[in-house]
């Protein structure tokens, strides 16, 4: 499988991606590729077709059980590590045992260091929460993740953090889609400087509502590309998962059209 992403037509290289910057120098793509229960080979080859499409921009989790097919695939792709941002995520039941966690998922994904690290819920306890972002801050200032962050937390938790370290996490990794929508939340996250990741955009979607599919006929795409190309717009991050190929292909092809103020409303309004 070596050398699948040579000799393709062009999919969008990094450099035409849209991203986000986060602290440091370090820029995040604004479309990502989800692997929950991407798993075995299955999630191997659904990582592979994702490189070989033109996401640049992988999630994982220890959780997942599957950072080494995905350091596989990216090692395959031929792809430049410095070319594919990485996420992965400590898992709640790690507290205490940050250090052998990272270092167990930069051996399975197979690189030197990460681009974000996240941690995936907040700790069971709450007085466990600023020792935890310590020690994802302390990994970070070693070189083993160019940036931290959280997920799942509310703007309370990160104040929280913000307020004990000093420290901003980089992202805030949410349930995030049309019918999720909340401007002051989406405002909250803006005003101090995280950005907002969304995940499960179409499983919290009704890919089938009516303004949705009056959208996405305006502009001759399906009404999950029009749920994609909403995140963009928004300059929030999108994580769409799949392990079917025509779907990888189309999750990613976004970047041909964009959304007017007013559709974005319609869209935005959805959230009610
Ligand atoms: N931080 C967290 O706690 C957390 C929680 C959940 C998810 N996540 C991350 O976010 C990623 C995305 O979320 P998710 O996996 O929950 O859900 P999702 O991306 O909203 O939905 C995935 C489902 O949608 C299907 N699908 C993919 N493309 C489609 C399309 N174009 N039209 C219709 N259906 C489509 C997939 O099917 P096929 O695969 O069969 O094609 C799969 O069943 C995850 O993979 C993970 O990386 C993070």
């Amino acid at each position: 499988m070596a050398g699948l992403i040579r000799g393709r037509t062009a999919a969008m290289t990094t450099a035409e991606q849209p991203t986000v910057p986060l602290a440091g120098d370090a820029r995040m793509p604004l479309l990502g590729f989800g692997t929950w229960q991407a798993t075995g080979e299955a999630g191997y080859k659904a990582v592979l077709a994702a490189l070989d499409a033109g996401y640049r921009h992988i999630d994982t989790a220890t959780m997942y059980g599957n950072e080494e097919e995905v350091g596989r695939a990216i090692k395959e792709s031929d792809l430049r590590r410095e070319d594919v941002f990485l996420t992965t995520k400590l898992p709640p039941d790690r507290v205490g045992r940050e250090r052998e966690t990272i270092e167990a998922s930069l051996r399975a994904l197979d690189t030197d260091y990460l681009d974000l690290w996240l941690i995936h819920w907040p700790p069971s306890s709450p007085g466990d929460s600023i020792p935890v972002w310590r020690e994802l801050l302390a990994a970070r200032d070693e070189g083993l993740t160019r940036t931290v962050g959280v997920s799942n937390y509310s703007i309370s938790q990160i104040d929280e953090l913000i307020q004990s370290t000093e420290e901003t996490p980089a992202v805030n990794q949410i349930r995030w889609s049309p019918s999720l929508y909340d401007r002051q939340t989406h405002a909250a996250h803006r005003d101090r400087g995280v950005v907002l990741e969304g995940y499960s955009p179409f499983k919290t979607s009704d890919l089938s509502h009516p303004v949705l599919a009056r959208i996405a006929a305006a502009h001759g795409v399906s009404p999950a590309q029009v749920v994609l190309r909403w995140h963009i717009d928004h300059e929030i991050v999108v994580i769409p998962k799949s392990v079917t190929p025509d779907r990888i292909r189309a999750n990613a092809d976004i970047f041909g059209f964009s959304l007017t103020a007013e559709e974005m409303r319609d869209i935005d309004a959805l959230g009610g």
